[in-house]
């Protein structure tokens, strides 16, 4: 695997979770947590990054992760370009790596890499030139390191800096979804008392993803008693068919509703990384409803990515 720290311990990509020193991780929390004025434009745009131009390079859709990469950069003074596979040479089949080398050439000195396929933002580092900085914004099902943070993030500002009284419960579509993985790293290495995953069983992902975690197919019974409950969408674009009955059983099953959420501890907080279907993993009233934390995530999210950039490219 591309070495995402040096032999100092310094970042020089952000391609996962796993394995990152709990300080580094909480390095980057306290500085988001440091940086949330700038980050939301109350104060004056910095300066740590002018003359830097970093590329959004996207192979996949995106809302919140390419705009909140693009306002942080652009709040630490850097010039941004955003590449979009849909409208690039990348559909005249220009490979991933070439786009890049492109962009190098021309100066770009970080990307943000979404990509369909597990492990392209790996690759790409280890393809890039010296001093090149690659930040992975998700790869496939395998990780989305800043959404792991910010959601990290989050439950600290939400339920302070000490996860091992906190118990968390991740549910949904767990196999497709590199939120999760991202997300359980993040939740370990953070110390957290009881982590819990639940799903149907054809959407829980390998066993030694879930190490450690209490895992069940029973919504109500795995919701008792929990201090956060972090819902995912599901992946339907990465899905075999048939692996999902109907929407309706799953709406049934694991759909997060207002009675539901009576069962998680009174004081119980609701994440969900975003794009949402309404009706279907989590009601109208739930996402937008007192427990919810959703459009928190999304703040947190240009602060955590500030962090990011900083640490890497400042
Ligand atoms: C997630 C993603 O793309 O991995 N969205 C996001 O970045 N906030 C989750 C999803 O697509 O379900």
């Amino acid at each position: 695997m591309t070495q995402q720290l040096d032999s100092d311990g310094r970042l020089l990509h952000l391609l996962t979770l796993e394995g990152l020193p709990k300080e580094t991780l909480c390095r980057l929390l306290d500085r988001s947590g440091q940086i949330r004025d700038a980050a939301l434009g109350r104060t004056q745009k910095r300066n740590s990054l002018l003359g830097i131009t970093v590329c959004t390079l996207f192979f996949e859709p995106s809302t919140r992760t390419r705009s909140s990469f693009q306002i942080a950069a652009q709040r630490l003074g850097a010039d941004v370009v955003n590449f979009d596979a849909s409208t690039s040479s990348a559909r005249k089949g220009e490979t991933a790596l070439d786009t890049l080398k492109n962009l190098e050439a021309m100066g770009v000195r970080g990307f943000i890499v979404r990509h369909p396929e597990d492990g392209a933002a790996e690759m790409l580092a280890g393809n890039a030139g010296e001093g090149t900085t690659v930040i992975n914004a998700g790869d496939g099902r395998s990780a989305h390191p800043t959404q792991g943070l910010l959601d990290a993030m989050t439950l600290r500002q939400a339920k302070g800096a000490d996860f091992s009284k906190l118990k968390v419960l991740i549910v949904g579509d767990v196999k497709h979804s590199r939120v999760a993985r991202s997300d359980l790293h993040a939740l370990r290495t953070l110390g957290t008392g009881e982590i819990r995953v639940c799903g149907p069983e054809a959407l829980l992902p390998e066993p030694s993803t879930l190490a450690g975690c209490i895992t069940g197919d029973d919504f109500d019974a795995m919701l008792r008693g929990v201090d956060a409950v972090m819902m995912l969408r599901l992946q339907r674009e990465r899905m075999e068919e048939g692996l999902v009955a109907s929407i309706d059983d799953y709406r049934r099953d694991y759909g997060l509703n207002a009675a539901r959420l009576r069962l998680a501890a009174a004081d119980a907080v609701v994440l969900h990384p975003g794009p949402i279907n309404r009706g279907v993993e989590i009601t109208d009233q739930v996402a937008d409803g007192p427990q919810s934390l959703v459009l928190r995530q999304v703040s947190n999210g240009v602060a955590v990515r500030m962090a990011v950039l900083e640490s890497l490219l400042a």
